[in-house]
């Protein structure tokens, strides 16, 4: 790891890349190299060579964070509007520096828009053991006048090859969350985006790019942006073949309003690059989401096992009931129980109650004393679920304040599942929703917070703002702002971000709270998709993961195949235990009794994607840690009688140590040459079957 600069050349030496970019005697910054890496003295004299070809084709450069200036019609970095009704952003290098540590490196460019005084500062941060650089860029208004930014993203790459990359992203929906998309990105620009108020379930604010990659080899080029609201991805491939592309926030209904001497920072964008296809680049943001992006206090601990009530009692909620439940969750080794919707207000469906965080005296006539003393007594934690951003408008809190959401005057308030947004870019409001939380966090044990948020956003008025389009900013920062305070205050508070299930799935969020949602859908199937689109670019153990009752299309699962399913995740249990027979609730029992003895190579382990259902007809993970590896392998739906036999080749094992596997009824010692280079012979022969191997290393 190191960062050097010679002739205004600036080499990011990262650990198997190197990224290398130069400042043009004109200011411009041009974009040099990305990938494996090459002779730093190599790059002047080629700079100079590039440097006469960028003069007469502006329209082709590769520039590092270029504005709506001369010949640049594709996707911009930046753009500003000044006093004098300039809509131009021209910058130009000013000057830079470099913070060093052990752990990692940061170099800082300034630019300028010189007429105007305004300076742009992007940094490029690189960390030791990975290939990863953070991006950003700050924006200060030096000048005595006002100035609009209208855009201003994270960060601008350019890709190498001329041939067209292809782009994966989620082609999703509720319920179908990462469910991803291959596209070629031939010439012109492929958008992903969310204008929605949150990053959504439908494109998710990354990027993958590559060409005749597959998980083990070719290269892969890619990004995650570092926020949970509005973000745009563009991809634009030009008329010579260059690939570029451009991430950050949306510049849909956006602008920042940047009065003299005040600054704005864009949210972080990760990127990164791997020549060994996509398992290495899951594995680098795996282990460094762990290590950098997630809230310090549980990043390094296992998730607990958790039961929560949603799908056993939905807003049905009560003492008697949830003690009940309670009971069994702890039978089967939960460690934490989490009371969701329904125990607050006037809460029978979801049609009332948003806003009014007080205990509902029918369903607790005591309050929620017995039932959390209750779950304390039988050794778990206790968690709540809140939705604080939310209103209905049949609530005492939209009564007493119904200028307290987004609105327009003139307008419906369209109401979405029956709610409103609250607009907590107001003090007043955002100290509301910090407080209702806080409050009960003051008053009972409550060691964890489910935070759901389950509308997009209408109307999106803010008469506060002096410019209202600064509220998917200001928003998305709220959040931010009242889960850090609440953790801050409150060290021991586990946070979940949920979403509609995973409509908030993001690096963002996973910056602020320690775990996401990921959908709504636990059918296992369709959960099995889901997940591996998650494993992409976030981090496994954050990845909440629940075994329920639910069947929506009458397939024959049995209990191992949905633990076999959850289990590659952070293990839940949500369905209805007072349903269960004891022999269920001791297969659940047996389970999460082995999922405890897993989970750290699950949570934190090198993760393997061996087979997926459309390429080779099961669907197999591994996970490796110290001396544990983990082997899951699930069999599809209405599979042929014929489809059964299948050859796996582990990875990520040391060669020449052996392994102690059970396997096909065998106990076997085999070293991990064999098990990587030879492979394993299965035999999957039903529908929905599945299996979980475990290997230990010999000591
Ligand atoms: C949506 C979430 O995704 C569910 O898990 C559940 O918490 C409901 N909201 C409750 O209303």
């Amino acid at each position: 790891m190191n960062i050097t600069e010679k002739n205004k050349v600036f080499i990011l030496e990262i650990e198997n890349t190197q990224y290398a970019f130069a400042a043009a005697d004109d200011g411009t910054l041009c974009h040099l190299h990305w990938g494996k890496k090459a002779q730093a003295e190599d790059f002047a004299a080629r700079f100079e060579a590039f440097e006469k070809g960028r003069n007469g084709l502006e329209e082709l450069s590769k520039t590092e964070y270029v504005g709506n200036s001369g010949q640049i019609f594709r996707p911009q970095a930046i753009i500003m509007n000044y006093a004098d009704r300039c809509r131009e952003t021209l910058l130009k290098y000013q000057d830079y520096s470099i913070t060093r540590s052990d752990a990692f490196q940061q170099l800082d460019i300034v630019l300028a828009d010189e007429p105007y005084n305004v300076f742009v500062t992007l940094s490029y941060t690189i960390y030791k053991g990975y290939d990863i650089i953070k991006r950003s860029a700050k924006i200060e208004n030096r000048s005595a006048d006002t100035v609009i930014i209208q855009k201003a993203a994270s960060a601008e790459i350019n890709l190498p090859s001329k041939n067209p990359y292809y782009s994966v992203n989620p082609n999703g929906s509720w319920g179908a969350e990462f469910v991803l998309e291959k596209t070629l990105v031939n010439n012109g620009t492929l958008t992903y985006e969310s204008n929605k108020g949150r990053s959504s379930h439908t494109n998710n604010p990354f990027f993958i790019l590559y060409q005749n990659a597959d998980e083990d080899i070719g290269d892969v080029y890619y990004g995650a942006l570092v926020w949970t609201g509005n973000f745009k991805t563009e991809i634009f491939r030009d008329w010579a073949g260059n690939t570029k592309a451009v991430i950050g926030l949306s510049d849909f209904d956006f602008s920042h309003t940047l009065h003299a001497g005040e600054s704005f920072e864009t949210p972080a964008a990760l990127i990164g690059f791997s020549s060994e296809g996509f398992g290495s680049m899951s594995n680098q943001m795996n282990a460094f989401s762990v290590e950098h992006i997630l809230p310090k206090r549980f990043a390094n601990e296992p998730l607990p096992v958790l039961y929560n009530s949603w799908e056993a009692t939905f807003f049905d909620v009560s003492d008697e009931g949830q003690q009940k439940l309670a009971e069994l969750a702890a039978r089967i080794g939960c460690e934490l129980f989490v009371m969701d919707d329904g125990w607050f207000g006037q809460r029978k469906d979801d049609h009332a109650g948003l806003g009014d965080w007080y205990v509902n005296k029918k369903k607790f006539p005591n309050g929620l004393k017995p039932l959390i003393d209750k779950v304390n007594s039988l050794g778990m934690k206790f968690g709540l679920w809140f939705e604080p951003e939310m209103v209905n408008p049949d609530s005492d809190l939209y009564r007493a304040h119904p200028d307290w959401i987004y609105h327009y005057d003139t307008r419906d308030r369209t109401q979405i599942r029956n709610q409103y947004i609250l607009n907590i870019t107001k003090p007043e409001v955002k100290e509301f929703a910090f407080e209702v939380m806080d409050k009960m966090l003051c008053e009972y044990n409550i060691e964890y917070i489910k935070w759901d948020m389950n509308r997009v956003f209408t109307e999106p008025g803010a008469e506060n703002l002096e410019n209202a389009q600064e509220l998917w900013y200001r928003h998305t920062m709220a959040v931010y702002e009242i889960a850090d305070r609440l953790k801050e205050k409150h060290p021991n508070l586990q946070l979940e971000c949920c979403s509609s299930g995973g409509g908030r799935a993001d690096l963002g969020a996973l910056s602020h709270f320690d775990m996401v949602w990921t959908s709504d859908n636990t059918d296992p199937v369709d959960r099995l998709e889901i997940q591996h689109g998650f494993s992409m670019l976030y981090p496994i153990k954050c990845m909440r993961a629940w075994v329920t009752d639910t069947n929506r299309y009458a397939r024959p699962y049995d209990w191992d195949f949905r633990f076999n399913v959850s289990m590659q995740g952070s293990l839940s249990i949500g369905g209805n235990l007072l349903n269960y027979s004891d022999k269920e609730l001791d297969i659940h029992r047996r389970y999460i009794a082995l999922y405890k003895q897993i989970r750290n190579t699950v949570q934190f382990g090198s993760f393997y994607r061996l087979a997926s259902f459309g390429n080779d007809g099961i669907y197999a993970t591994q996970y490796v840690r110290d001396s544990q590896s983990v082997l899951f392998l699930c069999k599809g739906v209405n599979t042929l009688y014929k489809d059964r036999y299948y050859h796996i080749k582990l990875k990520g094992l040391e060669e020449n140590a052996k392994y102690s596997i059970e396997y096909s009824g065998e106990k076997l010692q085999l070293s991990g040459a064999y098990l990587m280079n030879v492979g394993l012979d299965l035999e999957l022969g039903g529908t929905l079957d599945s299996e979980i191997i475990i290997l230990t290393k010999n000591s």
